[in-house]
């Protein structure tokens, strides 16, 4: 043997979110436009799910212009010029293209080439997923500059029929910039996934069984080729009484009380889940709590940035707040960490 390999970890050091952007699709669809096609009511989607209206982006609205506009104002927030960012995650499901990684070609738009660049698929919780990695690869010294996408079109790959997704799922992007910090200004992860429920959220087929999705639709069909299936209250259930008990753990792991805390950013995935977890974490007054999906409706990887920016734009946080940020979802997989609001 001979030789030794350096440790990056002497350069790292504590991280934090510097920035925080949004992308809201032009068109707003109410409730009015979806309820023919599933046999629903305005009263119904309200009470059941809290949405009144959602964002549907149009043809020009891609994954990739999305998530562009999401990041240059993370970038312009932050104050970080996209020739300084190291590495770009967009965690997405709904970008129907498996290779190469969207991240690279949002990357080289932005001007951050020859940042690394790759795509994570954690549903619902990938947004939170790619904020975990890229705090260890700040505070490691990995990288300095970490951008995070959450990014959807799901009504590309949503039945307009199927009763149980098609008022619920909606398209969008938010992104944020982690740097380094003088004190650690994102807390611990806490992770996982529960395989067993893999089939409780998922795409109907492989894409490639009859065609490429969205792509190759039939114009005389409006369903796309293959679109998402959830079991609606089984998924229900299981996050509105198991995610309370990680929400609570990542607030342990972060040595944060509910009583410190500024706001709670849940994933948007039904208001009544929003109500359920804010009850059991016991959530004192003061604490603001994300109801983005009112007007927004449930993106997947894209809502708590989203949720997290409409916060911060309509003044009911600030920089410096505490603020329990939680996504899950489809594997089921799940990801919550405490972090300081840019
Ligand atoms: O983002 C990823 C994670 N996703 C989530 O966390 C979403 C979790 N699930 C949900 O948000 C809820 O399960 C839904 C909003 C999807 C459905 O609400 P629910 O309270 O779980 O309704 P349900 O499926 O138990 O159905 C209750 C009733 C049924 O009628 P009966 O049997 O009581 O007569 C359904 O047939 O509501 C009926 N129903 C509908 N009625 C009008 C189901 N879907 C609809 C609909 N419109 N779209």
């Amino acid at each position: 043997m001979s030789g030794t390999i350096a440790d990056v970890s002497s350069t790292g050091g504590p991280s934090r979110l510097l920035g925080i952007g949004a992308y809201r699709p032009h068109r707003s669809v109410p409730n009015a436009e979806i309820v023919d096609a599933i046999d629903s009511t305005d009263e119904w989607i309200r009470s059941r799910s809290g949405i009144t209206s959602r964002r549907f982006a149009g043809p020009d609205e891609t994954i990739a212009m999305m998530s562009l506009a999401a990041s240059r104002q993370a970038l312009d927030d932050a104050g970080v010029a996209a020739a300084d960012l190291d590495c770009v995650i967009v965690a997405t499901i709904s970008h129907l293209l498996q290779t190469p990684a969207v991240a690279t070609a949002i990357a080289a738009e932005l001007g951050a080439t020859p940042a690394a660049a790759f795509d994570v698929s954690a549903a619902c919780a990938g947004f939170c997923y790619g904020i975990a990695m890229a705090a260890d690869m700040v505070r490691a010294g990995t990288a300095r500059h970490v951008l995070v996408i959450g990014v959807e079109k799901l009504s590309e790959i949503t039945d307009p029929t199927d009763r149980s997704t098609a008022f619920i799922f909606a398209d969008g992007a938010g992104a944020a910039v982690v740097g380094p910090a003088d004190e650690p200004g994102i807390g611990p992860v806490v992770w996982g996934s529960e395989g067993e429920r893999f089939d409780f959220i998922r795409q109907d087929a492989y894409w490639p069984v009859d065609g490429f999705g969205a792509a190759d639709d039939d114009p005389e069909n409006s369903k796309p080729a293959h679109t998402l299936r959830m079991e609606g209250n089984p998924v229900f259930r299981w996050a509105s009484f198991e995610m309370p008990k990680v929400a609570m753990r990542a607030l342990e792991a972060a040595g944060v009380t509910v009583a410190e805390l500024d706001a709670f950013v849940p994933h948007q995935a039904n208001m009544r889940i929003t109500d359920t977890m804010a009850r059991q974490l016991k959530l004192p007054d003061h604490v603001a709590i994300a109801r983005d999906i009112a007007e927004q409706g449930n993106t997947s990887s894209a809502s708590v940035p989203l949720a997290l920016r409409r916060l911060i734009d309509e003044g009911e946080t600030r920089s410096g707040d505490l603020a329990l940020l939680i996504g899950f979802g489809a594997g089921l997989a799940y990801a919550a960490q405490v972090v300081r609001v840019p």
